[in-house]
């Protein structure tokens, strides 16, 4: 196997202190990958955010990154620079497993789902306007190519992952013509995949089902728009212990963004006692999709046997009282 440069965004607040984690794990583990800085600071051109075009360049032609946390303020201004890498790359599906961590207590210890979320439109199409003073317009905007494309890959997931069963998450009862397609568009797909069943849930019942008893789910792919995704994925991550343990994958056409979902934690910046959890199961994600699995295996195996090593070895968030440093070296041990 030959030598891999894969572009990394360290990210804000704890983002270079859990980035240093990686690399000192990879270095340890002797992945074969030379990591390639690149800035994302925004740059307002035309009243739009865009990320300088060397780093679009670097991405595009190694077609993977790894990426920390920014920081995505609330309001006015840029839009957020998570959102614009995944329109950037057109990240048109985004991987949400989560998994119980052996030995981490939670009131569940058998969740196993895997969540895809559409990635490019629905109320994320950044398209909103003020009416009259008083009245907003937030348009959900939802389209059959998107939601067919996302539909796709969530059936071909399951097939690759030897899941059976696509469980499609919406409201159309409300939203008839929006989640109407949506639900129109994963029907049409399911034909394709006689081998793989679908089913058809509404978004507030998963919600409740799923933290009442998530072991169900563990049969399933489920594929739902946008924002459903981006609430019932942090659903699930709290089911087994928060964000700080749950990787993700912006997946497009050719290139893919792999990247921690929790906050860049600002008050805890610079302290040395971040998590690299999350950071470190998403680049396992990354590894396994560059065909890396040794590696990956490897990595992930020394991840999940340290955190089940208790609670010396574990970092704050996690009710234990390891620094990061303690953790890495943690980690590094049971390579
Ligand atoms: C996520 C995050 C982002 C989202 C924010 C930071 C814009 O919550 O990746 O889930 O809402 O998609
Ligand atoms: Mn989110």
């Amino acid at each position: 196997k030959g030598h891999y440069t894969v572009p990394i965004i360290e990210g804000d607040g704890i983002g270079p202190e859990i980035s240093e984690a990686v690399k000192e794990i990879y270095r340890a583990a002797k992945v074969p990958i030379d990591w390639l800085p690149v800035d994302v600071t925004p740059r307002l051109i035309n009243g739009k955010t865009s990320i300088p075009s060397e780093t679009i360049e670097a991405i595009n032609k190694h077609k993977i990154a790894l990426k920390g946390p920014l920081a995505t303020p609330v309001g006015k201004g840029h839009v957020s620079l998570n959102l614009t890498l995944r329109r950037t790359f057109n990240l048109f599906a985004n991987v949400r497993p989560c998994k119980s961590i052996k030995g981490y207590k939670t009131p569940y210890d058998n969740v196993d789902t895997v969540l895809i979320r559409e990635n490019t439109e629905g109320e994320y199409s950044g398209i909103e306007h003020t009416v009259v003073p008083g009245v907003v317009q937030s348009i959900k905007l939802i389209t059959r190519g998107a939601s067919e494309r996302v539909c796709r890959y969530a059936f071909e997931h399951a097939r690759n992952t030897g899941k059976s069963k696509v469980l499609v998450v919406h409201k159309a009862t409300v939203m008839k013509l929006g989640d109407g397609l949506f639900l129109e568009a994963a029907l049409a797909v399911a034909k394709d995949y006689p081998d793989i069943s679908v089913h058809t849930e509404l978004i507030d019942n998963t919600c409740l089902k799923m933290v009442t008893d998530p072991s169900p789910y563990q049969e399933y792919v489920m594929v739902m728009p946008n924002l459903y995704g981006d609430i019932m994925s942090d659903l699930c991550s709290g089911l087994i212990g928060g964000l700080g343990l749950t990787p993700s994958g912006n997946m497009g056409v050719e290139t893919s963004i792999f990247e921690a979902v929790h906050g860049s934690a600002p008050d805890i910046a610079g302290k040395g006692v971040a998590n690299p959890t999350a950071l470190l199961l998403s680049s396992v994600m990354m590894l396994q999709h560059m065909g890396l699995s040794s590696h990956a295996d490897k990595i992930e195996n020394a991840v999940l046997t340290t955190l089940a090593s208790g609670p010396e070895n574990i970092t704050r968030d996690l009710r234990g009282s390891a620094s990061t440093k303690h953790f890495t070296e943690q980690v590094i041990s049971r390579l």
